[in-house]
Order: structure tokens, then sequence, then C-alpha cells
């Protein structure tokens, strides 16, 4: 059979609540394919049992339909990415351990990736007929997620400093659990960013943290908007029910208005003026308008990812492996996952 030099990498990501799989050839996404997982939305939350379990249900038809949709066998694969974490164990367990076995029965290498690489580089993916400008390096990353929410400074694909983080809740962690006080549903972020188009930022202030550098702190304005209710609820039991998109605008609001100031802070402390932004928060209707905002206003140039590439999928998984593959950077059968990592 006749050598191929083409590079196609399959991609893997279990690490919460999506099982997806991705096929890229020498760059090029091919297929990104995800199964999500319902089962969490009437809990309010994602439970990591029913989590894994329904992670192995959905693996082998996921890798199925990712390899098929892209028209490549698994002999031509050239190696397997997968999430190594961080996210939850017994989700990752099971993508890790679906990759090491098949990698190991195809005698191909693995490699390993981390979760929140994967957003940042989620910039790069190339798609067929897609002209989309990718940043250079160095750039300033804002990763908002619902477990993380940090400042990334990008210097190359395989080298990248987390200059800020949250000290306690994340973005989108905050943003859930306000939703979920109001009544809405799991995941609330999406909730809230339908009913803040229909409401008035400015209608109410909540607090906001004053810590120094570029760390974020959310917890703070989640206790300030369980207060604010509270207090208003004894005066109008009707409060929740008359201002609900006044009350997503203003918690929107103010949590983007959190995250650009200290985004804005890093970008004149290290004069890096290509900024991106990534993550399932990066999804949000504000957040996005505010970046062309401060492109506008402050001269940065952004970039700002497809909505498919927002949130967990395996696209950004494949993307990472392909330049670790590049280079030669493989993963051990031995190389456990783990759940708490930083970039
Ligand atoms: O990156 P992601 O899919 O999962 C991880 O946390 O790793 O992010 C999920 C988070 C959730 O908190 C969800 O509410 C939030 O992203 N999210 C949004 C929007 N879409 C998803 N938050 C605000 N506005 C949205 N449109």
């Amino acid at each position: 059979m006749e050598q191929s030099n083409d590079i196609s990498i399959l991609g893997i990501e279990s690490s919460c609540d999506d099982t997806s799989a991705a096929v890229i050839r020498n760059g090029v996404l091919l297929s990104n394919v995800t199964a999500s997982q319902a089962v969490h939305e009437s809990y309010g939350g994602v439970v990591p049992e029913l989590a894994s379990r329904a992670h192995e249900q959905n693996i082998v038809p996921v890798v199925d339909q990712a390899l098929k949709k892209a028209g490549v066998s698994k002999d031509e694969l050239s190696a397997i990415a997968f999430t190594r974490g961080p996210g939850l164990m017994g989700s990752l367990l099971v993508g890790v351990s679906f990759a090491k076995g098949m990698a190991r029965s195809l005698s191909i290498p693995m490699v390993d990736v981390n979760h929140l690489q994967g957003h940042v580089l989620a910039h790069f993916i190339e798609e067929e007929g897609v002209a989309k400008p990718k940043p250079s390096f160095p750039f300033l990353c804002l990763l908002v997620s619902g477990g993380n929410s940090q400042i990334v400074l990008v210097k190359a694909y395989n080298d990248m400093q987390v200059i800020g983080k949250t000290i306690d809740d994340a973005a989108g962690e905050a943003i859930d659990k306000c939703s979920k006080v109001i009544g809405l549903g799991y995941p609330g972020g999406p909730i809230i960013d339908k009913l803040a188009r229909q409401g008035n930022p400015k209608a109410f202030s909540f607090s906001r943290p004053s810590i120094p550098g570029y760390d974020y702190s959310f917890s703070g304005l989640k206790t300030s908007f369980l207060y604010f209710l509270r207090d208003k609820i004894k005066e109008d039991p009707l409060f929740v029910e008359h201002h609900k998109e006044d009350l997503a605008a203003s918690l929107e609001f103010t949590v983007v208005d959190i995250l650009m100031k200290k985004l804005r802070l890093a970008v004149k402390d290290l004069g890096i003026r290509q900024v991106a932004v990534a993550g399932g928060v990066s999804a949000n209707t504000g957040l996005r308008n505010a970046f062309y905002e401060y492109a506008k206003r402050y001269h940065w140039e952004v970039f700002i990812p497809k909505f498919g590439f927002t949130t967990d999928n395996a696209a950004m998984i494949a993307i990472t492996g392909y330049f670790k593959y590049l280079d030669g950077d493989f993963c051990s059968i031995d190389k456990p996952a783990f759940s708490r990592v930083s970039i």
C-alpha cells in the first residue's frame, strides 16, 4: 500500500458533560461530533457519576461518527489526542482509557492535551472554505468557562502562562448560580444571555471585587445578587417575575465589566494588543460585544471563536494534538488523567 504523508489526528474530549470526537487532517478540521448530556438539567448541575456513565455509552458511537464523517478510516490515523485533564475524574477516565486502548490496538502514538490549552488553541482550527484570521504570538487570551476565569499570556502553541485567575468562583459558575437563584434552568449562561437582550444592563448594580493584579473574584457578586433579591422579595414577592430581564442584563453587564477591566489592565501593562477570548462563556453576546467595543475604543485586534468552538469540543483537542504531534511531543501509556492542573 502507498504511504501517505498526511497527518490525521483523532481528538477525544470527555472532561465534563460533553462526549466529543473530531478528526483533523494536516491542520484542517474534517469532522467534529459532540453528544451532550441532557440528563443533568433536572439536577441543576453536572452529576459526575451520571456524566461518566453517559460518556461510556456515547464514546464508541461518537468516535465512529467522527471517523465516518471525516471519511478517514482508523488505519489512516497518525495519532490519537485526548483530554488528560483538568476535569471530572470519572469523565476523564472514559476518554483517556478509550484513547489509550485504541492507540495501542492501532500501534500509533498518543498525545495528551491540557483541556485549557485546547480552549486557547481553538483559535487555530482551520475549516475548509472558511477564512478566519488567527492571532499571532504573543497574544492575550481571556479564558472563561464554567470552571475557569483566567488571563493567559500565549507565547507559542506550547508556551502559555496564566497571569491572572479567579481566586474563588469562575465567571460561568457565578452566572449559573445566580440564574439558579432566580429559578432559571441549567446551565444558566445561555438563558441569562437571551433574557439580557431584553433588559436594562444599568437597572441594578451589584458588588464588584477589588483585588490586586490581574486576578478575578466572583463569589462576592454572587452573594450580593442573593442578598439584593432577598431584600427586594420582602418588598415585592413577585420581584423576580417582574424584573427577570433587567436582573439578567444587570448581572451580565457586571460580569462582563469585571472581566474586561482586568483584561484591559493586562493589555496596557504588557503592551500586547492582540486579544482573544475562549471557553464556554465566550459564547455570551454581551462579552462578545464588549470585545468589539474595546477593539474600536482601544485599538485592540480581537479574536472571537466560532460558537461551536466556545464550549467543550474535540476539534480544539485535535488541533492541540496536531501541534504537539509536529513537535514529537507524545504521551506514554502510563500517564494518568489529572483532575486539577493549570495551563
Ligand atoms: O467551556 P464550557 O463548555 O465548560 C467548562 O466549564 O469547561 O463552559 C460552560 C459554561 C457554563 O457556565 C455556561 O453557563 C457558560 O459556559 N455559557 C454561557 C453561554 N453559553 C455557555 N455563559 C454566558 N452566556 C452564554 N451564551
